[in-house]
């Protein structure tokens, strides 16, 4: 178990808001304990890039989620503008195929982390099924895995349930991000299906966990944070 500043530079907090009141609100109250900011498509719509600026003008680090799907031209593009904003990580879907993320790590010159999504957390074997995916959950985000690494991705967002299979097919090197983290006697799992502690997620491999509604949505997003990193140091 690593201590807890440590981990305090791994939780990344998602900052899924639509008005300016709360994102402030959410940021004052963590930003003792949190140093990475995950700014996704509702915030980004909502704020522009200037949300970017000023997570960074407070010190603090963005992992920008805006998950890049799209041909290699139009994200190649996308990805060299977002970079130019300074964010610490980047998302795209691995599903764009490996011309498109060979075009993103290109774009990136190794300047942003750039993560691959295999597949998201809100989706259970029966959605991917009617997608028409014919293979298993774990066979799939594999594949995709490979895809990406191949293509020079850096690292990767995975369900906690398929990491320690990522960590054995891919090794330790790639970036490993984990969404879908519910703590016990939190709020309910919501649309997230394949969810895991934080702990759990840690020692299955987890570089960095993503935790958003368990500390936006508490009234207490401090003391929320605080009971997080607690639950790791104290090894619950
Ligand atoms: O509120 P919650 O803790 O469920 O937030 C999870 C965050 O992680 C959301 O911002 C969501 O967009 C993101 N995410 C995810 N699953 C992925 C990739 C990102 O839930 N595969």
């Amino acid at each position: 178990m690593r201590d807890n500043p440590e981990y305090s530079r791994r939780i990344i907090l998602a900052v899924d808001e639509v008005s300016k009141d709360s994102v402030d609100r959410i940021i004052d109250a963590t930003s003792p304990f949190i140093e990475i900011y995950k700014i996704g498509s509702i915030a980004f719509t909502v704020f522009g890039p200037s949300i970017i600026d000023e997570i960074i003008n407070r010190g603090k680090e963005v992992f920008l989620d805006l998950k890049y799907f799209d041909i290699p031209n139009t994200v190649s593009k996308a990805v060299q503008q977002a970079v130019s904003y300074g964010v610490k990580m980047l998302t795209l879907h691995t599903l764009g195929g490996y011309d498109m993320l060979k075009a993103a790590a290109e774009a990136n010159k190794g300047k942003a982390t750039l993560l691959g999504v295999t597949l998201l957390t809100s989706l259970d074997a029966a959605q991917i099924g009617r997608i028409g995916i014919e293979h298993d959950v774990p066979d799939m985000v594999g594949r995709l895995a490979v895809l990406a690494r191949d293509a020079g991705i850096d690292g990767l967002v995975a369900s906690g349930h398929e990491l320690e299979e990522l960590r054995n097919i891919l090794g330790d090197k790639p970036v490993i991000v984990v969404p879908g983290i519910r703590i016990q006697n939190g709020i309910p799992a919501g649309d997230q299906k394949r969810v895991v502690s934080p702990k759990r997620a840690f020692e299955s491999g987890a570089d960095y966990i993503v935790i958003g509604r368990p500390v936006t949505e508490s009234a207490d997003p401090a003391d929320a944070v605080q009971k997080i990193l607690n639950t790791l140091t104290r090894g619950e």
